[in-house]
């Protein structure tokens, strides 16, 4: 072993040998992919981080290398010294002569290594899973054995990936005036926003840090401290329920900017995806020639695509009924009655109406079968909803299969069907009641109809970027249970110079400078120009019933800053995670990070979270209480 590593150093990596080298001694390191026995002459396709080399034990070239060779096995790591020759001719039995041995699918396919010298460096237990680019092996086994999903190429791909957005984002923040300032981590705990993992303080007992969820308070605290322009690859830490796209801590590129406006934000963002993209090998310029992305009022986004983060891939918007409905009194359709009754008698305000009605075109050519119609309604109830109103139009515009066909009035019909420009054979789906849930379901039934009629692919995106910023969201938000004003997303939003006038009189109309963008239904970034004037603030503060003590309590020293001289600035943060799932194509987020969590917010390999002592708890005066 001593020689390898030592006297003889690796001079390749396994993907670079080429036709050009033959004839070259070379030395290379790696792990055993598969080994062939063809008689006395041994194949081995060593791999490493680069590629896969084929190299060749031959006794009559090497006798003590063909030793090593008998006893390899898959994922020993090895060291060999050969020379690299062509792959030359084999017998083709199909073809009954002799054809190239090259392998066309291998960037070194055309040459392979006869062995002069081999050691092993390592021996290895058999895998649990073949090592291979497909592997139909259960995620759970993957995940416990994360160190040798690693070695797998599209892992390898993706982390690959990771390192160019990481380096690509540095340069070009650094290069725009950006500095890469670190924030703490353990912080304190602020109520509101995402749920905090807590720490605790083993000096101050009974005390707990939180894990930071963004360092949106400490970059604040830069551009007061004249920092300007910070950014930040950073790990945040939530404790929320798990989706596809959201992991315990997952990584921000996080943005503030001192002396910005709404659109200096967007140029600099949209300047970094197309960086992010060209590092990606994908050059945007030719899907966005003006190099900025689409804007979508936030409003507009509820009412046509049921949230604010429109897969925009595809059409089939939403038709919000709501107004019909009042104007026509249920038009006949006895579930739709009370509600409109409930707008006219005035129970429900149409400013902030708390429940709606929404219709969607499934078009004719989509062709759902009946079953395929009663799946649809399952989806539906899956997401809480009591049912899902259907109806196909006929050929003179009434509408046939459908229990609500007999009840609704012509114009009512006719209105609807205006409305939403269904025609002879397009199916209408309806869901009324709560405003939240019937957003959310219709929402949900669009992405699934979207797939099933292959209007976007199932998996992965295909190469169709959809950028989408949402803009111009209220900055409150009417909490029916609590009957008051809460802050739609945090306190620290500049609202709009005209809404202003509102804060008091009209809460519901104040429009705010926040925004995400959005990228093929995804939710890519978000944030939000700051409010960085003390007497607008105080005003919001009042308006979601913030009294000074608990303003002072809840944000107390970044009050206190903003006191002296504040920059006008904002920022935005970017979800690392999710620009990395994007761009390889995949849906779930684990596939893009090195050591993921589960679902559940465990880590299968090393078994966290798990009990500690008894000591360790009364160290930190911690008593657990069993589980009721
Ligand atoms: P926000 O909460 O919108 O903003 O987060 C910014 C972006 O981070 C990503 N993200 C996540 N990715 C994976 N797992 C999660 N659990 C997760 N949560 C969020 C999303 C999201 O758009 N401080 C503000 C930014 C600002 O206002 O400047 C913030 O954190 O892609």
């Amino acid at each position: 072993m001593a020689r390898f590593i030592d006297e003889l150093k690796r001079t390749h990596d396994c993907g670079a040998i080429r036709a050009s080298d033959i004839g070259k001694e070379v030395v290379l390191f790696g792990w055993v992919q598969i080994r062939r026995d063809h008689g006395s002459i041994v194949f081995v396709d060593l791999r490493d981080r680069e590629g896969v080399t084929q190299v060749v034990f031959d006794p009559e070239t090497s006798p003590s290398a063909h030793t090593v060779a008998d006893q390899l096995r898959s994922e020993w790591v090895i060291g060999i010294r050969g020379v690299v020759r062509s792959r030359g001719e084999q017998f083709s039995k199909k073809e009954g002569k002799l054809v190239s041995a090259a392998n066309p699918n291998l960037p070194t396919g055309e040459v392979e290594v006869s062995v002069l010298e081999a050691t092993i460096f390592n021996k290895a237990e058999t895998p649990p899973f073949a090592i291979e680019d497909q592997s139909d092996t259960r995620e759970e086994v993957r995940l416990e054995h994360r160190y040798l999903d690693l070695r797998r190429a599209p892992l390898q791909k993706a982390l690959r990936l990771r390192h160019r957005i990481n380096q690509a984002t540095r340069t070009y923040l650094s290069d725009n005036g950006a500095l890469e300032l670190e924030t703490p981590l353990l912080v304190k705990y602020t109520p509101g926003g995402a749920r905090n993992f807590l720490v605790p303080s083993r000096l101050h007992s009974g005390k707990f840090y939180a894990l930071a969820e963004s360092p949106q308070l400490f970059k604040q605290l830069f551009m007061v401290a004249g920092y300007e322009r910070y950014f930040q690859i950073v790990r945040c830490f939530r404790d929320e329920d798990l989706r596809l796209d959201r992991q315990p801590e997952f990584t921000q590129i996080d943005i503030e900017l001192s002396f910005v406006n709404q659109d200096d934000v967007f140029n600099l963002v949209e300047g970094l995806i197309f960086t992010i993209w060209k590092a990606a090998g994908v050059d945007l310029k030719e899907l966005y020639p003006s190099g900025h992305f689409p804007r979508l009022k936030f409003d507009e986004s509820m009412s046509k695509y049921g949230n604010d983060k429109p897969d925009l891939r595809f059409g089939m918007p939403h038709v919000d009924l709501t107004e019909l409905v009042i104007e026509h009194d249920g038009g006949g359709i006895p579930f739709w009655q009370p509600l409109a009754e409930k707008y006219k008698s005035g129970a429900f305000r149409r400013d902030l109406p708390p429940e709606i009605v929404k219709a969607l075109v499934v078009p004719a050519s989509a062709n759902l079968s009946r079953t395929e119609a009663d799946k649809l309604e399952q989806l539906a109830r899956s997401m809480g909803a009591a049912g899902l109103a259907r109806a196909k139009v006929g050929p003179d515009g009434t509408w046939t299969q459908s229990p609500l066909a007999k009840s609704i009035t012509p114009e009512m019909c006719r209105a609807i069907n205006a409305a939403t420009g269904a025609k002879e054979g397009d199916l209408l789906v309806f869901q009324s009641g709560r405003a939240s849930l019937v957003h959310t379901v219709m929402a949900n039934l669009r992405v699934h109809l979207g797939k099933k009629l292959g209007l976007i692919p199932e998996v992965g995106h295909g190469g169709n970027w959809n950028f989408l910023w949402v803009v111009d969201p209220p900055l409150f938000e009417y909490d029916e249970d609590k009957k008051s004003w809460g802050a739609a997303h945090h306190a620290f939003t500049r609202p709009h110079d005209e809404s202003v006038p509102l804060i008091e009189s009209d809460p519901g109309k104040v429009l705010c400078y926040r925004y995400d963008l959005v990228l093929n239904g995804f939710e890519i970034a978000g944030g939000s120009i700051r409010l960085h004037d003390p007497d607008v603030q105080k005003r919001v503060f009042k308006a979601l019933g913030i009294g000074e003590e608990e303003a002072q309590e809840k944000f107390g020293f970044l009050l206190s800053a903003l006191r002296y001289g504040a920059p006008p600035h904002g920022g935005i943060a970017l979800g690392m995670d999710r620009l990395a799932m994007l761009l390889s194509s995949t849906d779930s987020i684990r596939d893009v990070i090195a050591f993921p969590k589960t679902q559940k917010g465990t880590d299968l390999m090393s078994d966290a979270p798990s009990p500690v002592s008894p000591g360790q708890l009364a160290e930190l005066r911690i008593r657990t209480i069993a589980e009721t």
